[in-house]
């Protein structure tokens, strides 16, 4: 195992990911350097504050990606998507490949890049899965240890606006009895942290993350005892799905496969043995924001950007 003391730059960590993998690696001992483009964010300096040390630039500044990359032992590599409305999805190609290609200038010994579950060898057809087949393409053929993550959809993402909480309903992808695997956001820097930890057995492996499999009887069921009260799950209706074609595809990736999640739940419990469940997410980290999801109304936003 790996002498902890070491520093790791994180990409994206004022967000979700990035910001789950920063807290991860300072807890673990580790040095973060942090890519921010603002230092003056509130984000920015609660990082700070943890013990992290900010460099100022962007995804498209060589020169300040160098700066961060400059004796750093290892990478953490994620970029927004599509969906966001922030980028396109050759935006985040660039991005993805610039930084890897980076990280192999600098001499970083370790990149982990994190890709998205339902992204395999093959083209799904949706520009922001795509762009992560094309990002781990090149990144394999790079000369740097290099592991690929491939996280399912977060847990988090289920208390936006727009599936139907605040109104006593949850909508989703799934038919009641189809299942899925999803992932908390605060295990994906428990799976990390380990993974730099432990380069002999990670690196040159891509494998999938989660942290639990539910079908949408079982988020009727852990939805209604955490709000103490009905929430009935149904799929999205056709007229929902007619209406968005990003809400389609994906809802057709989840009936073909690669949405469904594939995760061994069973391994991935041994890197990270705290891994939370939905249960537990509710009960735990996520109680807040699903209380808040309860009385909050809005459209489901994203992807139409
Ligand atoms: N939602 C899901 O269920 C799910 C599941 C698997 C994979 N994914 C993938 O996760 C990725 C997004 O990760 P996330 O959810 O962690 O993102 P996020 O929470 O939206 O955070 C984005 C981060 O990237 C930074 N950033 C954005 N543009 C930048 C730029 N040009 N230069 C430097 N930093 C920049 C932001 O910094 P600022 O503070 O400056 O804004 C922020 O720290 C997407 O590729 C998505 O496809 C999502």
């Amino acid at each position: 195992m790996l002498n902890s003391k070491q520093s790791i730059v994180v990409f994206g960590a004022t967000g979700q990911q990035g910001g789950s993998v920063a807290k991860a690696l300072l807890n673990a001992g580790w040095r973060v350097r942090a890519l921010v483009r603002d230092p003056t964010s509130a984000k920015a300096i609660t990082l700070r504050d943890a013990g992290a040390e900010l460099v100022q630039g962007s995804y498209a500044d060589t020169n300040a990606i160098q700066t961060a990359m400059r004796g750093a032992y290892g990478v953490f590599s994620v970029q927004q998507s599509s969906p966001s409305g922030e980028v396109t999805d050759e935006e985040e190609v660039r991005f993805g490949i610039a930084i890897a290609d980076l990280a192999v200038a600098c001499g970083v010994t370790h990149l982990v890049y994190s890709s998205g579950g339902a992204v395999s060898d093959r083209p799904t057809g949706m520009g922001h899965f795509d762009s992560k087949m094309r990002i781990e393409a090149h990144i394999r053929k790079l000369p740097i240890k290099a592991t690929i993550i491939r996280p399912v959809a977060f847990i988090d993402m289920l208390v936006m606006p727009g599936f139907g909480l605040d109104e006593g309903r949850f909508n989703f992808f799934m038919h009641p009895e189809q299942s899925i695997q999803l992932l908390a956001v605060e295990d994906i820097g428990k799976f990390v942290e380990p993974i730099f930890a432990d380069p002999n057995r990670f690196g040159a492996r891509t494998f999938e993350i989660a942290s639990d499999t539910v079908t949408g009887k079982d988020l009727e069921a852990l939805f209604s005892q955490a709000a103490g009260r009905p929430i009935a799950y149904s799929r999205f209706t056709d007229e929902v799905l007619e209406a968005s074609p990003f809400l389609a595809s994906l809802t057709a990736l989840l009936d073909e496969g690669p949405l469904a999640g594939h995760a061994d739940l069973n391994a991935l419990r041994e890197i990270n043995p705290a891994m939370q469940s939905v249960r537990e997410w509710l009960a735990g980290t996520g109680r807040d924001s699903f209380v808040r999801a309860l009385g909050t109304e809005g459209t489901w936003a994203y992807g139409r950007g």
